[in-house]
C-alpha cells in the first residue's frame, strides 16, 4: 500500500484550533506568550524558528494534544501499521488540492465482492484508480454530500447495477438516497454496517462501523469521512462544538484496535489517534 502523506500539518491543525477556538493570531498569541508573527509563520507552514517552549505554549492554549503537536511538528506523527482485519480494503485514492481523497471498497479477498464508500470527485476519476481485484460491488455508502465525495457515487451505482445507496439522514442526495441515522444496522454483501451519526464538518455527515456479519466480534472499520483524521479533525465548517463532541465519542465508544479509514489522508486506528491525535489525546 503507498504511503500518501498526512491530510493536515502543522499549520493546518493550527489554523483549524483557532478557528474552533473563536480566537485570532493577536489572541492566541496573547494567551500563549507566543511572538504573533511566529503563529502567522506557522499558518504559512514556515517552521525553522518553532522551538519546544513554543510548541508546549500553544498546546496549552488551544488545549491541544502536545505530544501529537510536536510529533507533527517535527514530521514524526505515529503511522501504525494496518493489519489484522477478517475482509480485505482497499483505499482509493484520488488526487484532491494539495492532497488526496479517498473512497474505499471492502471485499472479500477471494472474490472481490463487497461494498463501496464515497465515491471520490468523480466517476472517471474512480475508474482511473479502480483497484483490479474489486470485482462487484453490492451496496454504496455515502458519509457526506460534498463533491469530492459523492462525484462518483452514480457512475458506481450505473456500473455495478445499483438503484439506491445509503446516506445520511436528511441529506441532499436526490431520492435514490437511502437515509440511515445513528445507530440503524444494515447487513449487505455479507457486512454488518452500522451508521453514526456524526454533524460538524457539514450539516449531514454519517460515519459507518463496518463487521463481518458473522463475526462481529473480529476487529473492525470504521469509515470516518470528514470526521477524524490521522493527526487532525476535518475541517468545523458546519460546527466545531458537534465535530470535537462526536469525535470523542466514536473515539472513545470503539475498541482501541478499530482501524479507522478517513475520507482524507492515510488510514490509522483508534488507539494511535486516542493516544496523539492533536484535538482528542
Ligand atoms: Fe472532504
Amino acid at each position: 500500500m503507498p504511503l500518501i502523506p498526512l491530510e493536515d500539518e502543522l499549520g493546518d491543525v493550527l489554523d483549524k484550533a483557532l478557528h474552533c477556538a473563536g480566537l485570532n493570531e493577536e489572541e492566541l498569541a496573547a494567551r500563549s506568550g507566543v511572538a504573533v508573527d511566529k503563529i502567522q509563520n506557522l499558518e504559512d507552514y514556515r517552521y525553522d524558528d518553532l522551538t519546544d517552549d513554543d510548541l508546549h505554549r500553544l498546546a496549552a492554549a488551544l488545549r491541544l494534544n502536545e505530544v501529537g503537536l510536536c510529533a507533527l511538528a517535527r514530521n514524526k506523527y505515529p503511522r501504525p501499521r494496518i493489519t489484522g482485519l477478517p475482509f480485505c480494503v482497499y483505499p482509493i485514492h484520488m488526487p484532491f488540492g494539495v492532497g488526496v481523497v479517498n473512497a474505499y471498497a471492502v471485499v472479500e479477498c477471494c472474490t472481490g465482492v463487497g461494498v463501496l464508500f464515497d465515491g471520490g470527485i468523480g466517476f472517471e476519476a474512480l475508474q482511473q484508480v479502480w483497484p483490479k481485484a474489486v470485482t462487484r460491488i453490492e451496496a454504496v455508502f455515502l458519509t457526506h454530500p460534498e463533491a469530492e465525495h459523492i462525484g462518483g457515487v452514480a457512475g458506481a451505482l450505473r456500473q455495478h447495477g445499483l438503484a439506491t445507496f445509503y446516506g445520511p439522514r436528511n441529506a441532499p442526495c436526490g431520492p435514490e438516497c437511502w437515509p440511515l441515522g445513528e445507530g440503524e444496522t444494515v447487513v449487505a454483501s455479507g457486512y454488518q454496517i452500522t451508521a453514526f451519526s456524526t454533524p460538524g464538518h457539514c450539516a449531514e455527515h454519517n460515519c459507518y462501523l463496518v463487521r463481518p456479519k458473522n463475526v462481529p466480534q473480529a476487529r473492525a472499520l470504521l469509515i470516518s469521512g470528514d470526521l477524524v483524521f490521522a493527526g487532525s479533525l476535518g475541517g468545523g465548517y458546519f460546527s466545531c462544538e458537534q465535530l470535537l463532541r462526536h469525535a470523542r465519542r466514536i473515539l472513545e465508544a470503539l475498541p482501541g484496535s478499530t482501524v479507522i479509514a478517513p475520507g482524507h489522508g492515510p488510514m490509522t486506528t483508534v488507539d494511535n489517534e486516542r493516544k496523539y491525535n492533536p484535538f482528542l489525546g
